[in-house]
C-alpha cells in the first residue's frame, strides 16, 4: 500500500496553497480547490470558533455546488491549527474539524498523537510543519501522515536549512508524504521540489499576490518591488524568527538595532498582539524575487502548469546529453 496521501494523484498540480495568517480566507481556498490544488487557511484567521465554523460551511457549500454544476472534482481543502497551550480555541476548533470532516489538518508547533487519532477517526489526514530533523522525528512518532519541511527563505516562521539537505535528511527515516516549503514561486520551482524528492510543493508568498487573497494592494505592490535581499529574517516581531519585507519594517520605524535583538520588540499598545504586528509589518519569503504580478488564482494555476510542464520537458532533454 502506498504511504503517500491518496489525494495527490487527483490534483491538477502537486501544490498546496499554504495557510497564511491574515491572508487566506474562503475566497482564496475555494478558488484554489476549484482549480485543482489544495487550498488552506489558519483557523485563527477567524476571531471566534463560531466564525471559523461559518467559513467551513461556506467552503464546503461552494465546493459541493461546484462539483454538482461542473461534474468536476474539487481538490481537498485544509485547516491550519496551532497545537499549543497558548491557543485557547484548540479543543473547540478540533471538534468543528471533526464535525465538518475537514479533509486535511495542518498542525503547527505541537505534533500530538491524540490530535492525529481524532482526525484519523473520520478519515482526515494530518500534515505537520517542521524546520528541523528533531521536530520531524517527534511528529513521525505521533503518527502524522505528512511532513511539511519549511526551509530557508520561506515566508512566515521560516527555517534556516537548505531545502535539498532538509528533504534528503528527512527522507532517510520518513516514508510518508513529504511537502517542501520555502521560496516556491513558479512552475519550475514546483518541478524542482519534486526533483529534490518532495511529493508536494507548499506555496505561500506567491499566493499573497493572488487577487483572491486578503492582502492589501500596498502589500502586494511591495512584494512585486522586493528582491530576495529585501527580505529580513528576524525574531524582533514575533519572538520567533520569521521573514518580513524590509520596506514594511522601515515604514514601521523599526531600526537595524531592533532587528539584531534575538527577542521581540516591546511595541507597546499600538502593536500588542500578533495580529496588530502582522497587519503593519508584512511577512513574505525570498520567493518575492520572481513575483511580478497579481493574478486571479485560475490564471496563476494555469501559468504554473505551463511552467511546470516546460521545465520537466527541458529536464528530459538533458538525458540526451548527460550522463555520459
Ligand atoms: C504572511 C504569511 C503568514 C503565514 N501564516 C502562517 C500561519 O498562520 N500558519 C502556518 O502554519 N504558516 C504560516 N505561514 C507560512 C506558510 O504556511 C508557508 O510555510 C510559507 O509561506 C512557504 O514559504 P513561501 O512563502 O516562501 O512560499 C505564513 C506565511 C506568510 C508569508
Amino acid at each position: 500500500m502506498s504511504t503517500k496521501a491518496p489525494f495527490i494523484k487527483d490534483l491538477s498540480l502537486p501544490v498546496i496553497a499554504a495557510p497564511m495568517f491574515l491572508i487566506s480566507g474562503p475566497k482564496l481556498v475555494i478558488e484554489c480547490c476549484k482549480n485543482g490544488i489544495v487550498g488552506t487557511f489558519p483557523a485563527l484567521n477567524q476571531r471566534t470558533s463560531d466564525g471559523f465554523e461559518e467559513w467551513l460551511v461556506e467552503i464546503k457549500t461552494a465546493l459541493d455546488t461546484f462539483e454538482k454544476e461542473t461534474g468536476k472534482k474539487a481538490a481537498p481543502f485544509g485547516v491550519n491549527l496551532i497545537v499549543h497551550p497558548t491557543n485557547p480555541r484548540l479543543e473547540a476548533d478540533i471538534k468543528l474539524c471533526i464535525k465538518h470532516k475537514v479533509p486535511l489538518i495542518i498542525t503547527s508547533l505541537g505534533a500530538v498523537s491524540q490530535v492525529v487519532d481524532a482526525i484519523h477517526s473520520y478519515g482526515g489526514l494530518v500534515f505537520h510543519d517542521v524546520i528541523k530533523k528533531r521536530h520531524a522525528q517527534k511528529a513521525a512518532e505521533a503518527g502524522v501522515d505528512g511532513l511539511i519541511l519549511v526551509s530557508a527563505g520561506a515566508g512566515g516562521h521560516a527555517g534556516t536549512i537548505n531545502p535539498m539537505t532538509l528533504v534528503a535528511e528527512i527522507k532517510k527515516f520518513f516514508y510518508k508524504t513529504i511537502i517542501l516549503s520555502g521560496c516556491i514561486s513558479s512552475g519550475r520551482d514546483i518541478a524542482s521540489a519534486l526533483q529534490m524528492g518532495a511529493d508536494l510543493a507548499y506555496m505561500g508568498t506567491r499566493f499573497i499576490n493572488a487577487e483572491e487573497s486578503k492582502a492589501t494592494d500596498d502589500y502586494k505592490e511591495m512584494i512585486i518591488a522586493s528582491g530576495a535581499s529585501d527580505v529580513v529574517y528576524t525574531a524582533a516581531i514575533s519572538g520567533v524568527h520569521a521573514n518580513f519585507l524590509g520596506a514594511s519594517l522601515k515604514a514601521a520605524g523599526i531600526t537595524e538595532e531592533d532587528l539584531k535583538k534575538d527577542r521581540k520588540i516591546d511595541f507597546g499598545k499600538e502593536m500588542d498582539t500578533e495580529a496588530k504586528a502582522w497587519k503593519t509589518i508584512w511577512s513574505a519569503g525570498q520567493g518575492v524575487a520572481t513575483i511580478e504580478n497579481v493574478l486571479p488564482v485560475s490564471t496563476l494555476v494555469n501559468n504554473l502548469k505551463t511552467e511546470f510542464k516546460t521545465s520537466i520537458e527541458e529536464q528530459i532533454k538533458v538525458l540526451e546529453v548527460f550522463p555520459k
